[in-house]
């Protein structure tokens, strides 16, 4: 990776005497960002090319190539390749477009580049990029016009467009970037590879990627993982709202949709996830210029009281507190400001407030040892010099040890004031929001970074013999579900409780097992072709006598006989009823990041609540305990309205050791326990349903 982004020898392959081509871009573009090392011109007709020497092929340059920039159409790229393999190049950068993009053909074509790089051991960038560059070593290697400012902001973008928005939005801001990374097709350097050499990369202080798709998942989240402990990484994922396109047969493959899965990934590597080019910028510019705020709270200034409570309200939408200031802060404020003024957070200095105003105010709340961050809003009223309340807070907010912003709110009036600041490196943005969301990823950021810190997975032991034989049974007899049984066998392997039952054949028989369970009893019907058995009539709770036992044994049997023809039916099973709230517990395996652990809210209006949250094993106890946090019922759960609270050391366990088969046994597709019922403090949790799915196996 070192040649990629720090090659001494370039060679550009297709570079052309026609200023219009690509390949004399790059050229011009590697000389004029006065690139320190060789540079090679390769053409089979020139003889000079912007004052270099051209060479007619690789094999002809007399000394070392640590990159090759390939820029000749899609054909010829495999035998560039390969004499780039015999000529000891370490990596290539592919810009030619006309790959996999273009559709089975391109893909062929894609596939040998990708091959005869593993056979020379060369690493490739591409194809179907704009190229990549490294400010810090004098290296523009793209065909782009922009020529960015240098900074500590490095950037990994799938799309060209997005890369050309960023690298716009960089001049236009004066956001300076460390290394810019078009990634395109991705035939071999992905976005895992880019983290494992930016992570430690001492000119780059945070990473900003576009993602449309990843094909090394586990290991992109590894290494976010590894990165994000290090500096911020934050993540523009687009795609999100193409829902879980594969057929699944539980609820929980019908509510982990591709895109929730990578939502729970990114948590778990502490990256920050964004929706909008906008927030990424907002977000890069933050991080890049300020330090790291020391706690949670955030003091507001605002000549505006209006925008004050907007930007309180946000602070609820982004996770940020409001601090409550000491009691000298509100004093040294009463002191100093005219008596209209609000001398608690948000602290208003009013609409005629000077420079020098403003600047006792946000000094003296900076000070507050209760107050890590600070937002300066400002409306354009006609008392207020902007420019000299833009200028005074350039002066010294880029040098305090507590992140400040600047939100200007306006047009014409204020966007004088967002350019002065935004030139001191000080962030401004045009609304409340976008200030207060900006800080609120930084103290997230930091409070994720906290939280991974000693925290290692969870593992526990089950009796993985018994459950191999079980599943060799069931794969051996061809099926791919299992019965109900089978998949509560699996889960009392690995300690899992479930409640008492037995299945009869037999009204009778069922009869005297509710009996000697103990009655009222629950009754379902036993049968492996049917997933969700409330749907057809096969169960019923409560079931409180002997006489009712048996009567809907009998009802059961012929109703869901009727309404599933065919399907194998082995009797109604009598369980112990158990107490308890009911949620749900799943998992479903997800092609690039593996088994995803569901849970949530349970019952049969699981799919209408989608109260649910993902994790990707294996898991974490602090991860554990966000996830069952995180739900909008988790209130329930802790015993609302005077109800008590729910076992949740024992839910937490079975959340573990569900994670744990799934890790186990990857030839399960599916599981999932719908109702897991928790009981009160102390009772337990107990697995009343087991739904298991073998992979199939072609
Ligand atoms: N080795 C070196 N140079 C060679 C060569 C070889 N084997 N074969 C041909 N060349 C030279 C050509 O002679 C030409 O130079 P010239 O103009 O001096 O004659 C030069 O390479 C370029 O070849 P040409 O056929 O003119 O192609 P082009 O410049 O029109 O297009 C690409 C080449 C790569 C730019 C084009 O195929 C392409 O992919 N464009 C899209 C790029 C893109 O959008 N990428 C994704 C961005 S996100």
């Amino acid at each position: 990776m070192k040649s990629l982004f720090e090659p001494e020898s370039i060679a550009v392959v297709g570079a052309s005497t026609d200023s219009r081509k690509i390949g004399h871009i790059v050229l011009n573009n590697l000389i004029q960002s006065k690139f320190r090392g060789k540079l090679y011109p390769i053409n089979p007709r020139a003889e000079e090319i912007l004052g270099l020497p051209v060479y007619t092929s690789l094999t002809a340059i007399p000394g070392k190539v640590d990159q090759a920039i390939v820029c000749v159409p899609n054909t010829l790229v495999p035998s560039v390749m390969e004499e780039a393999g015999i000529k000891g190049v370490s990596s290539v950068v592919v810009i030619t477009a006309g790959f996999k993009e273009l559709g089975k053909e391109g893909a062929i074509l894609e596939n040998k580049v990708g091959v005869i790089a593993k056979k020379y051991g060369m690493r490739v960038l591409g194809p179907n990029c704009m190229g990549m560059m490294n400010t810090t070593h004098c290296m523009n290697g793209t065909f782009t016009n922009i020529q960015p400012v240098s900074g500590s902001v490095a950037i990994a973008s799938q799309s060209g467009a997005v890369c050309s928005s960023l690298l716009d939005w960089s001049t236009a801001t004066g956001v300076g970037f460390s290394t810019f990374i078009s990634v395109g097709n991705k035939v071999d350097v992905d976005e895992a590879d880019l983290l494992e050499y930016l992570k430690d990369d001492p000119n780059t202080n945070v990473i900003g990627m576009y993602i449309e798709g990843a094909d090394r998942g586990r290991e992109l989240m590894h290494q976010a993982r590894e990165t994000s402990k290090k500096k911020p990484l934050i993540i523009l994922k687009s795609g999100r709202t193409s829902s879980g396109s594969k057929a699944a047969s539980s609820h929980t493959g019908a509510l982990s949709g591709s895109d929730q899965v990578y939502d729970a990934a990114f948590r778990q590597a502490s990256a920050i996830r964004v929706k909008t080019t906008d927030e990424l910028f907002d977000l890069l510019q933050v991080f890049s210029y300020m330090p790291l705020p020391k706690g949670d709270g955030l003091a507001i200034v605002t000549n505006a009281g209006g925008h004050g409570v907007m930007a309180a309200d946000a602070c609820s939408d982004h996770g940020l507190a409001l601090a409550s200031f000491e009691k000298e802060t509100i004093d040294k404020l009463k002191d100093h400001l005219p008596e209209a003024a609000n001398c608690y957070n948000p602290v208003d200095v009013l609409g005629d407030a000077s420079a020098d105003r403003y600047e006792f105010a946000i000094k003296a709340v900076m000070e507050d040892p209760n107050v890590s961050c600070v937002a300066v809003l400002l409306a354009p009223l006609d008392t207020v010099d902007i420019s000299a309340v833009a200028e005074n807070l350039a002066s010294f907010a880029g040098n305090v040890d507590k992140p400040v912003v600047g939100a200007f709110v306006g047009g014409t009036k204020t966007n004088e004031g967002i350019r002065m600041l935004q030139e001191a490196n000080i962030p401004c943005y045009d609304s409340p929001d976008r200030a207060i969301r900006a800080l609120g990823a930084m103290v997230r950021y930091r409070n994720m970074r906290n939280g991974t810190e000693d925290d290692s997975p969870v593992i526990i032991e089950g009796d993985k013999e018994k459950v191999r034989k079980l599943i060799d049974t069931v794969k051996s007899s061809g099926r791919t579900n299992l019965s109900e049984s089978e998949g509560k066998e699996i889960l009392s392997a690995y300690g899992i409780a479930i409640p008492e039952e037995v299945t009869c054949t037999t009204a009778d028989e069922a009869a005297a097992a509710a009996v000697r369970i103990g009655l009222p009893v629950v009754m379902k019907i036993d049968s492996p072709d049917i997933a969700h058995k409330s749907d057809v009539g096969g169960v019923r709770v409560g079931v409180a006598s002997k006489d009712d036992v048996k009567s809907e044994f009998e009802l059961m049997m012929s109703k869901v006989a009727s309404r599933i023809p065919g399907a194998q039916i082995n009797g109604v099973t009598i369980c112990q009823m158990v107490k308890g709230k009911e949620v749900l517990i799943g998992m479903t395996r997800d092609d690039q990041f593996g088994p995803v652990i569901t849970f949530g809210l349970g019952g049969v209006f699981v799919e209408i609540m989608k109260d649910v949250t993902q994790s990707i094993a294996p898991l974490t106890e602090s991860g554990v305990d966000a996830m069952i946090k995180s739900i909008r019922s988790y209130a329930i759960l802790t015993g609302a309205r005077g109800g008590m609270a729910a076992d949740i050391n024992s839910l937490k366990d079975v959340i573990f050791k569900i994670a744990q088969i799934a890790l186990d046994f990857p030839e399960i597709s599916e599981l999932e326990i719908n109702p897991v019922m928790v009981g009160d403090e102390g009772k337990g949790t107990y697995a009343v349903d087991a739904l298991v799915i073998l992979r199939r196996e072609n």
